[in-house]
């Protein structure tokens, strides 16, 4: 099979395929799309239809999957944008619930709009008394992930007046109940794994402040909490929220394609956030920075991460779209000394090994080449470490701050009216026709 585009203007590529089978030269006009920003787009629904050709795009590296308007990052320049606002200025200037609308409604909240959208989300940060038994169900030493994904995926069970995902107002309640209740669920994950009693959450406090409260407060004594950490994880939270169409957010909207309830869709984003190519990488970095544990080992594991043939990567390096700084990488390493010298860290060890394993790898040449530079997850895990956060719990609180993101994307999935059930297609290179023999040693 040959294909050539013959002509080529700013709207239309034409382009012949020539199959190599009876049927001869197939041409289709396709439209070049243009979004507001970004690279051009070739729209290729007719490509079959018209051609009997299918295109072979394994992870998605030059295919986009929808049409959104909620973010978008130039990976070369490091930009990252909210509905057009950059993330530093999110970060620095809002709370994560008016991050949370402007995602979701797509402007920032007006005070009496924020207002009306915070006593809609502190309105359902209980959960239903039942679900204290299910944690039970769990091991205590049960991956907080793990019991993320039960939960979250069982709250379908328990809340059945809004699974009617055609119904505008059921699908509105969903996504309050998903956001309101996330910090809960997690905060129980966590004391459950420890053997405490799960703490109710606490409406006059903001959406950090509450999860750090149902996480370290004991019904035995009082507890405030350090504003500086507050802050701190309102700006986790904030740069967590949404990042277009990654893994597990083209999970969700895969999973939500079919016409699956909420509940589902998130607990379905949850299980692919758990990988460690994904959200799983803040709590390797840790792990891999216990690992090397000196800086004279830098150089040792530098040599591992540019060896083919060792599995081995530097964690908290890379990223499928930036191939600059990430943006969110920038704020984290600034928030991350503020919180060190608040909690009187200085000179954390782990800190220090992180910042100059940073400088050596960023000035080696493999990753200069390749572009690999810190991603979200390298400082993060630092923040939460210091703010005494167990590492298994750090996918759970980035699931938390994306479940935002979760739902702002599912919903605009729901009411595109293009929208159609995800179906990839493949490129077969199995055995062709074959029939079943009797006498055949695999007959049965
Ligand atoms: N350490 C060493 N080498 C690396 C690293 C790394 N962290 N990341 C990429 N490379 C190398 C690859 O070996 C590959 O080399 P090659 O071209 O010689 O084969 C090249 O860089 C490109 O890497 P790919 O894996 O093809 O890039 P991809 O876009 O598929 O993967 C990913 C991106 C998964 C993030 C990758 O960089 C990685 O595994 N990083 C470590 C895990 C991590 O930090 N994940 C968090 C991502 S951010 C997030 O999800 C919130």
């Amino acid at each position: 099979m040959t294909a050539r585009f013959l002509d080529e203007d700013n709207d239309l590529a034409h382009l012949e395929v020539i199959p190599g089978r009876p049927g001869g030269v197939k041409a289709v006009d396709l439209p070049i799309l243009h979004g507001t920003m970004g690279p051009a787009v070739l729209d290729i629904r007719k490509l079959y239809s018209e051609t009997d050709c299918f295109t072979y795009d394994p992870g998605y590296t030059s295919t986009a999957s929808c049409e959104s308007k909620i973010t978008f990052i130039d990976g070369e320049k490091g930009i990252l944008l909210h509905r057009g606002y950059p993330i530093e200025e999110l970060a620095e200037n809002c709370s994560f619930l008016q991050v949370a609308y402007l995602l979701m409604e797509g402007e920032i909240p007006t005070e009496e709009e924020y207002q009306t959208f915070v006593k809609n989300i502190t309105f359902h940060t209980m959960v239903h008394e039942q679900l204290r038994d299910f944690y039970r169900g769990f091991r205590r030493d049960a991956h907080p992930m793990a019991v993320m994904l039960g939960v979250v995926g069982a709250l379908s069970a328990f809340y059945y007046d809004s699974l009617d995902i055609r119904d505008q107002r059921q699908r509105m309640i969903a996504s309050h109940r998903l956001i309101a209740k996330m910090p809960t669920i997690a905060a129980m994950a966590h004391k459950y794994s420890i053997g405490q009693p799960f703490m109710y959450p606490q409406n006059d406090l903001g959406y950090a402040e509450n999860l750090l409260y149902m996480m370290f407060a004991t019904p035995t004594a009082p507890f405030k909490v350090n504003p500086v950490v507050a802050r701190a994880l309102n700006k986790i939270l904030i740069l967590h929220a949404d990042h277009e169409q990654n893994a597990s957010t083209s999970t969700v909207r895969l999973t939500g394609s079919s016409g699956a309830n909420p509940f589902a869709c998130i607990a379905a984003g949850i299980a692919c956030l758990w990988g460690p190519a994904h959200g799983g990488a803040n709590e390797a970095v840790l792990n891999m920075l216990t690992q090397i544990g000196h800086k004279d080992r830098i150089p040792e594991f530098i040599k591992r991460a540019k060896d083919k043939n060792d599995p081995f990567r530097l964690m908290g390096f890379g990223h499928r779209v930036y191939k600059h700084y990430d943006p969110r990488a920038s704020v984290l390493r600034k928030v991350c000394q503020e919180v060190l010298e608040e909690l009187d860290y200085h000179g954390e060890p782990l800190l220090e090994l992180a910042k100059e394993l940073e400088k050596i790898a960023l000035e080696d040449p493999y990753f200069i080449e390749k572009k690999l530079y810190p991603n979200v997850d390298f400082y993060s895990g630092i923040i939460l470490k210091a703010i005494g956060i167990p590492t298994c719990m750090f996918t759970v609180l980035f699931a938390v701050a994306r479940t935002v993101g979760w739902i702002a994307q599912w919903m605009e999935m729901i009411g595109d009216p293009s929208q159609k059930i995800g179906r990839p297609r493949q490129l077969y290179t199995g055995h062709t026709l074959r029939h079943y023999r009797l006498s055949s040693p695999r007959g049965v």
